[in-house]
């Protein structure tokens, strides 16, 4: 059995905590929080859930095998480090880190001590992704589109200028390293790494840092032409849609619609808004994010690669900075 400690209390771990509770193999028995009350909260039916402060998370040989790092990207490198030098395994939100050098150093840290760490990327897991990853093994690709529209909310942005999720300090940016990581990382997979990238983005909500648009392309590896963009909107009902061009003219097009950004179908949003508990969506074992710690579970348990390792969340860290980099030198012009 995998014992779980979650690191967070905010929206997002009451997702990861709720979803531990319905994996096989896997058992929530800490959590773990800068605020006792929240940390409490959190606890609060969840019989068997130790609550615990930040600092016991980095002192070796508690009763747990793997920690679940669920905070601001800001701190996703010191508490993964920290966490895997006392001896657990981490599984850290995405974005892994807000630069590859960290991300390169988590990765290290996980080969010093000998222990796993894993990246979400739920979006792996969606079972149009799926089908489509088969697919694409056998084919050539002219040219892919990946475009996004999505609410502030579900691309991760508040405008309440005090948090961390609008300063680019906290956050690492905005629309791309808080959610257009989700299908980068699908196309870095399929299409390999980006070369002479072209990109512009855009903060267009006052008050706030980060970026709320984003235009980016660049010819992949493998040879494709890969486009990427997206918008957060105030009120707009969100959409995402791929088209893959393949080498012989024909196209293939996945439109997401069932899914907001953070993969969660819109049908469980509106059950939400019913039930009142906005925010938190209904647990399942085929929620795409289920479906990765399974693979979590089953990949530490049979000491097979798991789907998203630190490798995977390092590349597209090194991607997301290559188009911030892209976007400055044109804003530069
Ligand atoms: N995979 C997905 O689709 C998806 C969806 C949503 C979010 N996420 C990711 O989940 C992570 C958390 O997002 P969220 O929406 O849950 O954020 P959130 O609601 O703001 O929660 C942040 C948590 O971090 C803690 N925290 C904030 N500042 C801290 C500090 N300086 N030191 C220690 N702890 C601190 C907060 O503690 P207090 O409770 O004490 O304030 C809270 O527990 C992010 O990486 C985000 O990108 C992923």
């Amino acid at each position: 059995m995998l014992r779980v400690c979650l690191l967070g209390t905010g929206d997002y771990a009451y997702v990861h905590a709720d979803w531990w509770g319905r994996v096989p193999g896997a058992r929530l028995v800490a959590v773990a929080g800068r605020t006792p009350d929240r940390v409490q909260r959190l606890c609060r039916g969840r019989p068997g859930v130790e609550p615990l402060s930040m600092e016991d998370v980095q002192k070796s040989g508690r009763p747990f095998d793997l920690v679940d790092i669920v905070t601001p990207h800001s701190l996703h490198a010191e508490q993964t480090v920290r966490a895997l030098e006392a001896g657990y395994h981490v599984l850290v939100e995405k974005p892994m880190a807000t630069t590859a050098a960290d991300a390169g150093r988590m990765v290290r840290a996980a080969g010093s001590a000998g222990r796993r760490l894993f990246v979400v990327s739920q979006y792996r897991f969606i079972p149009a992704f799926r089908v489509l990853s088969r697919v694409l093994g056998g084919v050539r690709v002219r040219r892919a589109k990946y475009s996004m529209k999505a609410t502030l909310f579900s691309a991760g942005i508040n405008t309440d200028r005090e948090t961390w999720k609008s300063k680019r300090e906290t956050a690492g940016g905005g629309l791309l390293i808080g959610s257009l990581v989700h299908p980068l990382d699908l196309l870095l997979k399929w299409f390999g790494a980006p070369q002479d990238i072209v990109a512009k983005t855009g903060a267009e909500i006052r008050n706030i840092e980060v970026e709320t648009r984003v235009q980016a392309s660049w010819r992949a590896d493998h040879g494709a032409r890969i486009e990427l963009e997206g918008a957060a909107l105030p009120g707009v009902i969100p959409a995402a849609e791929l088209e893959i061009e393949l080498e012989n003219g024909r196209k293939v097009r996945v439109q997401n619609r069932r899914f907001d950004p953070r993969g969660v179908p819109i049908r469980w949003k509106l059950m939400e808004l019913w039930t009142g508990f906005w925010g938190r969506a209904v647990p399942s074992r085929r929620d795409p994010l289920a479906r990765q710690f399974a693979d979590i579970v089953q990949s530490l348990a049979t000491g097979r690669r798991a789907a998203v390792e630190g490798a995977d969340g390092l590349s597209v860290i090194g991607a997301v900075e290559k188009i911030y980099e892209a976007a400055l030198k044109k804003s530069d012009n």
